[in-house]
């Protein structure tokens, strides 16, 4: 299993242990949860901040943007050298024009759908997608519970993806702990996403460890 910690959960005043953390663990990316309060009810942090993160993290970063009209910001994702730009489905008319820009910048791209979104949304731009981020929470916040829902939507998804040939790889953001990670596991997720349950420990590494020992079934 990929992992991808989310930034969210750790402590902002205090960024540099957290990286250090990440940098030597097993995780395969680091997540960063931009929120701009109008598409989420929320607001988290915004380039200055993720241009000082991406100086001190040496993973490739998820870069999950929570905001609308996301097509402006293709270049600013970039010029951080992020691996993944990750959008929302609902808050994009062009999907097709934007993940065509995202590849004309060098990055992969990935769509991102709220719990109530189908995955059928995707079936005419699938082939064309490097990554599905299902959310298993409404987004906007971290340590929601998970919604179980979720893992009925990733085996559709895998059932989409393995039929269209296409590359994505699933990833799920939300109440991920090391119990609703087994059932993503199974389910056919390739990445996961966990905030909380990292950060939120004792020992954040062996969490990381505990997600990336999962496999698919
Ligand atoms: C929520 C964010 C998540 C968040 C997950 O809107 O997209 O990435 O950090 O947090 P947990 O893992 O605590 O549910
Ligand atoms: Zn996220």
């Amino acid at each position: 299993m990929k992992v991808s910690p989310s930034l969210l959960s750790a402590d902002f005043a205090n960024l540099i242990p957290d990286l250090e953390m990440i940098n030597g663990s097993e995780a395969d990316f680091l997540h960063l949860d931009v929120m701009d309060g109008v598409f989420v009810p929320n607001i988290s942090f915004g380039f200055p901040v993720m241009k000082a993160v991406a100086r001190h993290c040496t993973k490739p970063l998820d870069v999950h943007l929570m905001i609308v009209e996301p097509q402006n910001w293709v270049s600013q994702v970039r010029d951080l050298g992020a691996e993944y730009m990750v959008f929302h489905q609902e808050a994009c008319v062009h999907i097709h024009r934007t993940v065509q820009a995202i590849h004309a910048a060098g990055m992969k791209a990935g769509v991102s759908l709220c719990p109530a979104t189908p995955v059928g949304m995707l079936e005419d731009i699938i082939a064309d997608l490097d990554q599905v981020l299902l959310m298993s929470v409404n987004p906007g916040f971290g340590g929601q519970p998970f919604i179980e829902g979720t893992v009925e939507k990733v085996k559709r998804l895998r059932k989409m993806i393995d039929a269209s040939g296409s590359k994505a790889l699933i990833n799920v953001d939300g109440g991920v702990n090391g119990e609703t990670g087994r059932l993503l596991a199974e389910a056919g997720a390739d990445i996961l996403v966990a905030g909380s349950y990292v950060f939120g420990a004792p020992d954040p590494m062996e969490r990381i460890h505990i997600l990336k020992s999962l496999s698919q079934a």
